[in-house]
C-alpha cells in the first residue's frame, strides 16, 4: 500500500515540477550553444531511460532506481533540453510527466496478423517415436535438445531495436497484441542494440508463471475466495489477458525465448542464433544442448525427466530441433508443424500408494466432497497425501475403499488425481459395498442428494459451521461488501469466540470486540470498523449479491436489482415475476423464494436494514456534508474501493461527482494511472489532486 501512496504523491510532485515555462525562457538565452555537442546523444539516451523508469515506476510499481537518482536524471534532461531548444519533443518525459504510460484500459486487444504463422510442434509421448524421427533425418545431423516450457507462446516484434508488439498465438494466423503486459516482464528487453541486430525481426518464446509466483497467487486467491488456477499455464494465460497492467506486473510472469524469425538473421545454426539472441539480451534457456547421437538425445530426455522437477518453472517435455538452418529449410513444414522439430512430452507421473481413509469435507455451499487420505508418496517433486475423490459415483466407478492400493497421478494440473485401483494389491472386490455417509460430518444434519446432481449436500445452511463461515467470507469479499481487514482468518477467529454467528453480527462488532483480540492492535481494529462503516455505501445490487442466495451470482444480482429496485419489492416477487428477469430460471427463482421464506433469513435482513445497508437502488443517504458544494472528478484506478463506491461516497458526503475537469472542479480524486488528458487539464487550471488515502481520511471521520 505504501508504495502506491508514495507514487500518488509523486504524481503531484512531478506535476508541479513539470511546469516548463521557466525552461522555455532559458531556451531563448541559450540558443547559441554548440549544435553538434555530444549532449544531443545524451538527451536521446536520457529520454529513453526516463521513459522506461517512468513506466517501471507508475505502471509496474517496481522502480529500479531511487527517487533521487530519477530526479537527478530528469533535471539533467530538463537542463539539456533547455540548452537545445531545437530538440524540443512533446513526447519527451519532461513534457509527459509519466502520463504517456498509462496501461491499456479499453477492454479490447488489438488483433494483429502474424507475419509468419505461429505453428505448433508434432508431439509424441513415446521415446520410440522420437528415435524413429531421428533415424529418418539425414546422416550426421545435429540435434538441439531444449526443455519444453509449459506456458503460452508469444511473438515479440522488434523494429529498429525496439519492442513494438507482443502477439499471442491466437488462432495461429492472428493474435492479440499484449505488449503492455509483456513489458512487465523484467527479462524481456524493450530495446536492444548491436551491430548485427536486424532492422526487423521476431523473437518467439514462452510466457510462464514460475512455480513460486503461481503458488503465491493461488494462496492469495484462496484467501480472497476466488477460483484457483489449476496450473501455472492457466495462470499465465489468465494473467496475460488482464487489462490491469499493474496487477500483471505484481503476479510476476517470466519468459524464455527459443525461436528467431525474420530476414537476414545472423548465424547458420539454431544454436548459434539462440546464442546471438542471448548476447542481445534475451533470456534463453541455459539447458540447451547440441546432441550428435541417438544415445545423447535419449540421455538428455532421461536426465530431464527427473531433473525438471527441481526447476523453478513448469516444463512438460523436451523439444528436439535440427540445428543446421539450411537443413531445416530443406526439411520444411507440413501444413501444421515443422518437419525439422518434434516435441517429446513427459507422461503424467503416476505412483501406487495405500488409500488409508476417506474423509469428507463440507464446503461453503454445503457440498460434501470425499477426500482420499493416502500413504504419503513422492510425485512430481511434491509429497502427496491427499487427493480429491469428487463424489460418490466417482468412488464407486473406481471400486475403491479404504485399505486398497490406488494409483495417484499428477498431470498438468496441480491437484493430484486418483486414477484407478491396483487390483493385484487390493483386497478382493467381490463384496464391494461402499456407502457415502448419511450425516453431515460437521453438524450431523441428514445429507440430501438433489436429483440429477452427483453431490451430497448438507441442508443445514444456517447451522453448519463451514457454511456459516462461508457465507460470511462471501459477504465481506471484495466483489460483495468489500470489508477490508475482515478476512477468512479473522472470521474464523471471531466465529470460534462466538462473536459472529451470521452476517448481521458483523454490524454489531464493537471496537472492544476487535481491539481485545491478541493479534490485533487498535489500528487494525479501527480499520475493520472503518471498513464496516464504508460498506454501508455499497449499492443495493452488491448487497443482494453479498447475501449469498444460492445461485445468485454477481450478474444475476445486478439484473435482479435493476428490476426490483428495493428489497421490499424483491421479497414479495412471485415465481413468474422472478423468472421474467433475464438469466433467472426456475431453479434460481425457487432459491430466492426459499431464501425469503426462511424466518432466520428475514431476521438477518431485518438487522442488516437496521444497520443501514443499502437495500434499495439509486438514492443515496447523505451521511455528512464534508464535501458539500464540491465538484469532484474521479480519475485513474483505485486499490481500496471501486469507482462506483467512491462515487457513492462523494454523494453520501454531500459532494457532486462530475466527469470532466473544468475550472469549477474542486479537486480530482486521483488513482493510479490517471488519464493523461485530465492530468494535463488539471495542471493547466491548477486543480489539486487528492490521493485515495487523503480522500478516505476526509470521509471516514464523518
Ligand atoms: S519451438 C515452429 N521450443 O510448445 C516451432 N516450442 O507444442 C516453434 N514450446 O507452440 C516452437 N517450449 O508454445 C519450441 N523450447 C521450445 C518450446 C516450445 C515450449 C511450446 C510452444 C509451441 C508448443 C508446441
Amino acid at each position: 500500500m505504501e508504495g502506491f501512496w508514495a507514487k500518488s504523491d509523486k504524481i503531484s510532485q512531478i506535476a508541479k515540477r513539470s511546469d516548463n515555462k521557466v525552461i522555455k525562457h532559458i531556451n531563448m538565452l541559450t540558443l547559441f550553444d554548440d549544435i553538434e555537442a555530444p549532449e544531443r546523444e545524451e538527451i536521446r539516451q536520457l529520454r529513453k531511460e526516463l521513459t522506461e523508469h517512468n513506466y517501471r515506476y507508475y505502471v509496474l510499481s517496481s522502480p529500479v532506481i531511487s527517487d533521487v537518482e530519477f530526479d537527478r536524471k530528469m533535471r539533467r534532461l530538463q537542463d539539456l533540453e533547455a540548452r537545445y531548444p531545437d530538440m524540443f519533443d512533446p513526447k519527451s518525459p519532461t513534457q509527459q510527466v509519466g502520463s504517456d504510460l498509462s496501461p491499456k484500459q479499453s477492454g479490447k486487444w488489438e488483433q494483429v496478423a502474424h507475419r509468419y504463422p505461429m505453428l505448433s510442434l508434432a508431439n509424441t509421448y513415446s521415446r520410440e517415436e522420437v528415435a524413429d524421427w531421428l533415424r529418418k533425418l539425414p546422416e550426421g545431423v545435429e540435434i538441439v535438445c531444449e526443455l519444453k516450457f509449459d506456458g503460452l507462446s508469444i511473438s515479440l516484434w522488434y523494429e529498429h531495436g525496439t519492442l513494438t508488439k507482443a502477439v499471442t498465438r491466437g488462432d495461429g494466423q492472428k493474435g492479440d497484441n499484449v505488449v503492455e503486459n509483456i513489458k512487465t516482464i523484467p527479462s524481456i528487453p524493450w530495446h536492444i542494440e548491436g551491430e548485427d541486430v536486424p532492422e526487423r525481426f521476431e523473437m518467439r518464446g514462452e510466457v510462464l508463471l514460475p512455480w513460486a509466483n503461481f503458488e503465491r497467487l493461488n494462496q492469495e486467491r484462496a484467501n480472497q475466495e476466488e477460483a484457483l488456477f489449476a496450473n501455472p499455464r492457466n495462470a499465465a494465460s489468465g494473467t496475460l489477458k488482464l487489462q490491469d497492467t499493474r496487477e500483471v506486473a505484481r503476479r510476476g510472469l517470466d519468459a524464455y525465448l527459443y525461436y528467431m524469425l525474420g530476414e537476414d538473421l545472423p548465424a547458420k545454426t539454431h544454436f548459434d542464433r539462440l546464442q546471438t539472441a542471448r548476447r542481445w539480451g534475451f533470456q534463453t534457456s541455459e539447458h540447451i544442448r547440441v546432441c550428435r547421437t541417438l544415445d545423447e538425445v535419449m540421455a538428455y530426455i532421461a536426465y530431464w525427466d527427473s531433473a525438471r522437477k527441481d526447476l523453478p518453472i513448469a516444463t512438460d517435455g523436451i523439444v528436439l530441433k535440427v540445428n543446421d538452418l539450411a537443413q531445416q529449410e530443406e526439411l520444411g513444414f507440413t501444413a501444421k508443424t515443422p518437419r525439422w522439430a518434434i516435441a517429446y512430452k513427459f507422461p503424467a507421473e503416476k505412483q501406487k500408494t495405500l488409500l488409508r481413509e476417506i474423509t469428507y469435507q463440507v464446503g461453503r455451499t454445503g457440498v460434501v466432497t470425499p477426500v482420499a487420505n493416502l500413504e504419503p508418496v513422492h510425485l512430481s517433486g511434491t509429497i502427496v497425501q491427499r487427493a480429491t475423490l469428487h463424489n460418490e459415483d466417482f468412488i464407486r466407478s473406481l471400486h475403491i475403499r479404504p485399505g486398497d492400493m490406488v494409483f495417484v497421478e499428477k498431470g498438468g494440473e496441480i491437484i493430484p488425481k486418483i486414477t484407478g485401483k491396483a487390483e493385484e494389491d487390493s483386497p478382493t472386490a467381490a463384496d464391494y459395498d461402499y456407502h457415502f455417509p448419511t450425516q453431515c460430518p460437521e453438524c450431523g444434519a441428514t445429507l440430501v442428494r438433489v436429483e440429477g446432481e452427483a453431490a451430497w449436500r448438507c441442508p443445514n445452511e444456517q447451522g453448519c459451521p463451514p457454511q456459516i463461515k462461508g457465507k460470511m467470507i462471501h459477504f465481506v469479499s471484495r466483489r460483495a461488501m468489500n470489508i477490508e481487514g475482515l478476512g477468512e482468518e479473522t472470521i474464523d477467529l471471531l466465529f470460534a469466540q462466538g462473536l459472529l454467528h451470521n452476517i448481521a453480527d458483523i454490524y454489531a462488532l464493537t471496537f472492544n470486540d476487535l481491539a481485545s483480540q491478541e493479534r490485533f492492535g487498535e489500528k487494525s481494529a479501527q480499520n475493520i470498523l472503518n471498513g464496516i462503516a464504508n460498506s454501508l455505501l455499497v449499492p443495493w445490487e452488491r448487497v443482494l449479491f453479498a447475501l449469498g442466495i444460492r445461485m445468485v451470482g454477481e450478474t444475476t444480482a445486478k439484473k435482479l436489482a435493476r428490476r426490483f429496485t428495493s428489497l421490499e419489492q424483491l421479497q414479495v416477487a412471485d415465481r413468474e415475476q422472478l423468472i421474467a428477469v433475464e438469466d433467472v430460471g426456475e431453479q434460481i427463482a425457487d432459491n430466492i423464494i426459499a431464501y425469503f421464506a426462511d424466518e432466520r433469513n428475514r431476521e438477518i435482513i431485518h438487522r442488516l436494514q437496521d444497520a443501514g445497508l443499502q437495500m434499495q437502488g439509486k438514492e443515496v443517504e447523505v451521511v455528512s456534508q464534508a464535501l458539500a458544494g464540491q465538484s469532484i472528478v474521479i480519475s485513474g484506478t483505485f486499490t481500496q474501493h471501486s469507482r462506483d463506491e467512491y462515487k457513492a461516497m462523494i454523494e453520501a458526503h454531500g459532494g457532486k461527482n462530475v466527469s470532466s475537469v473544468s475550472k469549477k472542479t474542486s479537486f480530482i480524486l486521483a488513482g493510479e494511472n490517471m488519464g493523461p488528458e485530465k492530468l494535463k487539464k488539471a495542471e493547466a487550471l491548477g486543480i489539486p489532486l487528492m490521493t485515495e488515502e487523503e480522500f478516505l481520511e476526509i470521509t471516514t471521520d464523518h
